[in-house]
């Protein structure tokens, strides 16, 4: 019998985490993390799967301490949590090379991420393979080997990432009945949709339309963006909409029940503009003050981050090679 129920869910490393990151999905998952000692809880940065978009050593670099300063600094506690960089487990990528060897090619072809980038070049009239590597079309084998070797029972992931836990599933399953039970066959639960986090223009929160903050941008940048956010002509008297309001949504997100509760009541009174921003500028900058300061520390030494990460690979690899051993003697190599 197994004794944990394991949960795990990779990050991939390709830029720097904005607010709307941290609401939609980082705070989510850090507060899933429990104390309940039956539950063990694994978060790895995917840096082999950002390999697929960045091909510049520095940013990899760069974003890989980044993504990991930015959990540490939100509260991410490596004592609770399994936490460390896919590249540092070699057994993920011989576990991967024997995934491949049971995966039908029809399974990648059907993978959203590979056809999406396939129709968008038959689209454009230019050769279907353009830009597609190997590395995105095995990107899904690649990460059921993340998923399976740690005999994950719960993936949180986001919508786009459902089909890849399905993947892994239908490959776990194949695997079992060839060469008897072995893997633990996964679920996803899906990430709550928290309220859409609206940028400073009022549409959603999104690099693609450049509205995004940093979330440790310096306080100076966050109140410049706080005070630029786009609100209506109405004037202070006139009673306002909370909930037809951006800057009100923000605030939401970041203050206690009963500070909602009477920034609604002044919006039905009356506010001025400059007033809420003042006040919504103050709620966040509050918020992150410290987790600014230890994000600042953990980027400028990076040796911090290194060790925790050093903690992750020795416990992640103490799980994964004994399994990788059995699996191996199961298909006849080991
Ligand atoms: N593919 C995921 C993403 O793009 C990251 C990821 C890699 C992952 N391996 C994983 C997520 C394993 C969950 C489980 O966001």
């Amino acid at each position: 019998m197994k004794q944990h129920k394991t949960y795990l869910t990779g990050i991939k490393p390709t830029g720097i985490a904005h607010i709307g990151n941290y609401l939609g999905a980082i705070k989510p998952a850090l507060e899933k993390i429990s104390h309940n000692k039956d539950e063990r809880h694994i978060y790895f940065i995917a840096d082999y799967h950002a390999l697929n978009l960045i091909k510049d050593r520095n940013l990899l670099k760069k974003y890989t301490y980044s993504i990991a300063a930015t959990w540490l600094a939100l509260g991410l506690d490596p004592n609770r949590v399994i936490f460390y960089k896919q590249s540092d487990i070699p057994e993920i990528f011989e576990l991967s090379s024997i995934l491949a060897c049971m995966t039908p090619k029809g399974l990648m072809n059907r993978a959203h991420a590979y056809k999406a980038k396939v129709s968008e070049n038959i689209k454009k009239k230019i050769d279907p393979d353009t830009d597609v590597n190997m590395g995105l079309y095995t990107y899904p084998i690649l990460m059921s080997a993340d998923i399976l070797l740690f005999n994950t029972d719960v993936v949180p992931v986001g919508k786009d990432q459902v089909q890849h836990v399905e993947i892994a599933r239908d490959i776990a399953e194949n695997f079992n009945k060839t060469f008897g039970n072995t893997f633990s066959l996964p679920k996803y639960v899906l990430n709550k949709e928290t309220a859409i986090i609206t940028g400073s223009d009022g549409r959603k929160m999104s690099k693609s339309y450049h509205n995004t903050l940093e979330i440790f941008e310096t306080e100076k940048v966050l109140k410049k963006y706080v005070y630029s956010m786009k609100t209506d002509s109405s004037l202070p008297t006139d009673p306002k909409d909370p909930d037809n309001s951006n800057l009100f949504s923000m605030y939401k997100q970041f203050a206690t029940q009963d500070e909602i509760n009477d920034l609604r009541e002044r919006y039905h009174q009356g506010i001025g503009w400059g007033e809420v921003k003042r006040i919504l500028f103050n709620k966040i900058n509050d918020y992150l003050e410290e987790p600014r300061e230890s994000y600042k520390n953990y980027t400028d030494k990076t040796w911090l981050i290194d060790e925790f990460l050093e903690k992750g690979r020795h416990e992640a690899r103490q799980l994964a090679k004994p399994f990788l051993e059995e699996i191996k003697s199961k298909i006849g190599v080991g």
